[in-house]
C-alpha cells in the first residue's frame, strides 16, 4: 500500500494527494505520469505528476472528480492507502534553453504544467504562463505558478477573475507583440487544439500533452493510440507530449466521444437491469 501523507481540497471537485512513493519520486521528471489503482476492484487511471520530493520520498497528484475512480480517490484521507501507484511513466517533457516559452494551462492542466514551467525557468527561459478556468472558484496554485513565471496571465470564461475570455486571446496577443520561441499547452483536448490553431500561423513550435483513454500505460493494450503526422503513436510510451501541429485532433476527440457513448450505453444497460429487478 502507498500511504497518503496529506490531502488538500484545492477547488470545487479538485483535490491534491501527497503519497509516500520514494521509488517513484527518485525517478520523476516533469511531464511524466503515474497509473493509480485504489483497491482490488478498482480500475487503473493515469494522473500526471504535479510535484515530488525526493528527500521526503513523496509524490503529489492533483485530480478532478469526474467518475468512479477519481471519486474513490477523493474519499481517501491522510493515513489511508492506495493499492497501486506505478510510475513514473511516459517520456519527460523536453526541457532546454529555448528563449521565451509561453505555458498555457486549462483547468486541472495547471497541476501538470507546474513542474514543467519550474524546470524551464531553472534552465534560463523566460516563462510566461497563461492560466485559464471556467470560473474563479476553479483556480488553484495561482501563487505557485506566479513564483515560477516571469509573467502570469489569468483568464476565466465568465470574467469572475482575471481577464474575461479564453486562453487563446492573450496567447494571440503575445504572439503578435513579441518573439515567442515555444508554446506548451496542457488542458482539455479542445483547448490544446485551439492553442495549436492560434500558434500555427506564427510558426511557433507548440507542445501538447495528450490525454486519450489509457488502460495499462505501458504500450501493451493500444488503447491510447493517437495519430501524429499520419502515424499511429501510443500516448503512454511515445508521449504524452507531442508536436501539437502534427496531431489529428478530430480523431482524438472522436475517440474520447466514442468512449463517452459506450459509457452512456453501459449506464443505460445497468439502469434497465436495475429496473427489471
Ligand atoms: C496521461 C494522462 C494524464 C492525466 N492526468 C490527469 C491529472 O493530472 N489530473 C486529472 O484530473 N486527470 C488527469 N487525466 C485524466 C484522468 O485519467 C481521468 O479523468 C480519469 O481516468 C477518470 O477516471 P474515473 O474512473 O474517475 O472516471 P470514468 O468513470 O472513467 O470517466 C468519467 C469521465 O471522465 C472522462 N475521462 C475518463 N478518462 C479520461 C481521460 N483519459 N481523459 C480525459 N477525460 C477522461 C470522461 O469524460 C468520462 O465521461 C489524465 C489522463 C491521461 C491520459
Ligand atoms: S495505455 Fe495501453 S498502450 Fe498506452
Amino acid at each position: 500500500m502507498y500511504r497518503i501523507i496529506a490531502k488538500e481540497r484545492l477547488a470545487e471537485n479538485i483535490h491534491l494527494l501527497e503519497v509516500e512513493a520514494p521509488e517513484v519520486a527518485k525517478k520523476a521528471q516533469p511531464g511524466q505520469f503515474v497509473v493509480v489503482r485504489v483497491d482490488e476492484e478498482g480500475e487503473r487511471i493515469p494522473l500526471t505528476i504535479a510535484d515530488w520530493d525526493v528527500e521526503k520520498g513523496s509524490m503529489t497528484i492533483i485530480f478532478l472528480e469526474v467518475g468512479t475512480t477519481t471519486r474513490k480517490l477523493a474519499c481517501l484521507n491522510a493515513g489511508d492507502g492506495i493499492l497501486n501507484f506505478v510510475g513514473p511513466l511516459g517520456r519527460p517533457t523536453d526541457i532546454d534553453h529555448f528563449g521565451t516559452v509561453v505555458c498555457v494551462a486549462g483547468g486541472v492542466g495547471a497541476a501538470s504544467l507546474f513542474p514543467i514551467s519550474r524546470s524551464l525557468k531553472a534552465c534560463g527561459n523566460e516563462v510566461i504562463t497563461i492560466m485559464g478556468a471556467r470560473t474563479k472558484q476553479l483556480i488553484f496554485w495561482e501563487e505557485r505558478l506566479r513564483s515560477i513565471s516571469h509573467q502570469l496571465i489569468i483568464t476565466t470564461d465568465d470574467g469572475s477573475y482575471g481577464r474575461k475570455g479564453v486562453v487563446t486571446v492573450p496567447l494571440k496577443e503575445l504572439l503578435e507583440a513579441r518573439k515567442v520561441d515555444r508554446v506548451i499547452a496542457i488542458g482539455p483536448a479542445v483547448m490544446m487544439k485551439f492553442c495549436c490553431l492560434t500558434t500555427k500561423p506564427f510558426g511557433v513550435s507548440t507542445i501538447v500533452s495528450l490525454n486519450p483513454i489509457m488502460v495499462d500505460g505501458t504500450g501493451m493494450c493500444g488503447c491510447c493510440r493517437v495519430s501524429v503526422e499520419g502515424e499511429t503513436r501510443f500516448a503512454c510510451v511515445d508521449g504524452p507530449d507531442f508536436d501539437g501541429h502534427k496531431v489529428d485532433w478530430d480523431l482524438l476527440m472522436n475517440r474520447q466521444r466514442a468512449y463517452l457513448e459506450e459509457e452512456r450505453k453501459s449506464l443505460e444497460l445497468w439502469e434497465t437491469k436495475a429496473l427489471k429487478k
